[in-house]
């Protein structure tokens, strides 16, 4: 049975992705010179949003389509994690293009450096979740192992993403147009969203192993 506390964290989480990705549109619609402001934006629907409700799904206690079968959350889990990559993939290529258009060097700052490695990981691991549908391709590991591998890589990417995200806040050009309190308060969005994140994974994990005993 579903509690309404553990509900009210799920509309909470998803309360908090859309606050932060409505700061990122609100501040990227003041700058709309260059491509530049498409970058923040894609990378905070991608890994704030789309990514969170991908994972989301499967929770039992807040997902969007609780009554669904699960072949049909697995359907949507990877429509919503392919267009994260694509959002991903377009953010990237606004500032890597912006840059060049700019003359400016390539990941120098450690946010460069860590978005690179969060695009890299999410790419790999789109393309890893393509095992589970043709496990017979891994024969060295077993179906079960596999789903281990993929959930547990998921949450590691889901981690990248928010750290990416608090860099990308700490940069010249958000700190100029959220300071104060309402920046502590946003750069505590992706924290909350990981955490619900990390708790459902683990959660989910403690569960099977204990229907294993
Ligand atoms: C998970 C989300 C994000 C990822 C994966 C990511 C990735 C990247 C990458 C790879 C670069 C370097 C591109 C290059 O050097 O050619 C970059 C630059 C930049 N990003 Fe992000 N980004 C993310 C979110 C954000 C957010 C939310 C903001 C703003 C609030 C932001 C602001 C910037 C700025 C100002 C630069 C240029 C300066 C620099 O290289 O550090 N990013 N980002």
């Amino acid at each position: 049975m579903v509690g309404v506390g553990e509900l009210l964290v799920g509309e909470r989480v998803r309360v908090l992705a859309v606050m932060v990705m409505a700061v990122m549109a609100a501040v990227a619609v003041t700058d709309l010179e260059g491509l530049f402001s498409w970058h923040p934006f894609l990378m905070t629907l991608a890994f704030s949003f789309i990514m969170t409700e991908a994972i989301l799904l499967f929770s039992p206690e807040c997902s969007p389509v609780p009554s669904y079968s699960r072949k049909i959350k697995v359907r949507l889990h990877w429509l919503l994690q392919g267009l994260a990559t694509v959002c991903a993939l377009f953010g990237l290529a606004a500032i890597s293009y912006n840059k060049a258009l700019n003359n400016k060097p390539h990941f120098a700052s450690w946010h460069g450096l860590c978005g690179l490695v969060t695009v890299i990981c999410t790419c790999l691991q789109s393309v890893g979740g393509i095992f589970l549908f043709y496990p017979k391709l891994m024969r060295k590991w077993s179906l079960a192992k596999l789903k281990l591998y993929h959930s547990i890589s998921g949450l590691v990417l889901h981690m990248l993403g928010s750290t990416s995200l608090l860099l990308g806040m700490c940069s010249t050009w958000f700190t100029v147009a959220v300071s104060g309190i309402s920046w502590y308060m946003l750069a505590l969005c992706p924290l909350l969203i990981a955490l619900v994140i990390m708790n459902q994974i683990t959660n989910s994990h403690r569960m099977k192993k204990r229907m294993q005993v």
